[in-house]
């Protein structure tokens, strides 16, 4: 296990790719995996897709202090409500915003050894799935973001990266 470089917005133009669908289930992949959950906690997020440490793979980890969630392929495959609230990135460091989501949302995925999984996500988890999904296609928050938080909003709520 190791801590990868965590990629920013404007430094790199991988956070803009689109990323590959992941075909083989070997070792290496687990290897990508524990990288990616080890770097999202050393870095105090909730979520980290895989072109955050520079590979284009549909890979994604995920934890709101549930446990954590790998999601390799994953797809979204019904989502319902909205909700806005702050959402940051751990590639845009320094920054948050308001973004609109779906309240609640159904993903299709494969786990590490490729078996087919469903996660269902409400609230915080819901928000992050959507975006860790949009990572891998080259979408940032703050294209879809309503406005800055400015520091004064910053310390009356807690928000968390991913
Ligand atoms: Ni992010």
């Amino acid at each position: 296990m190791a801590i990868r470089k965590i990629v920013e917005m404007g430094k790199d133009d991988i956070l803009r790719k689109h990323a590959r669908k992941v075909e083989k289930f070997d070792k290496r992949l687990g290897v990508l995996l524990d990288d990616m959950a080890d770097t999202m906690y050393e870095a105090d997020g909730v979520g980290l897709a895989a072109p955050q440490v520079g590979i284009l793979k549909r890979c994604v980890v995920i934890d709101v202090g549930e446990g954590l969630i790998e999601l390799i392929n994953p797809e979204i495959l019904w989502s319902e409500g909205e909700v806005v609230d702050a959402e940051g990135c751990l590639s845009v460091p320094g920054r948050r915003a308001t973004v609109a989501r779906p309240e609640k949302v159904r993903v299709h995925a494969q786990d590490r050894k490729g078996s087919h999984i469903e996660v269902e996500g409400e609230g915080l988890l819901a928000r992050c799935l959507c975006h860790e999904i949009d990572h891998l296609d080259g979408i940032l928050y703050v294209d879809k973001m309503i406005e800055d938080i400015t520091d004064q909003m910053r310390d009356e709520e807690e928000g968390e990266n991913a």
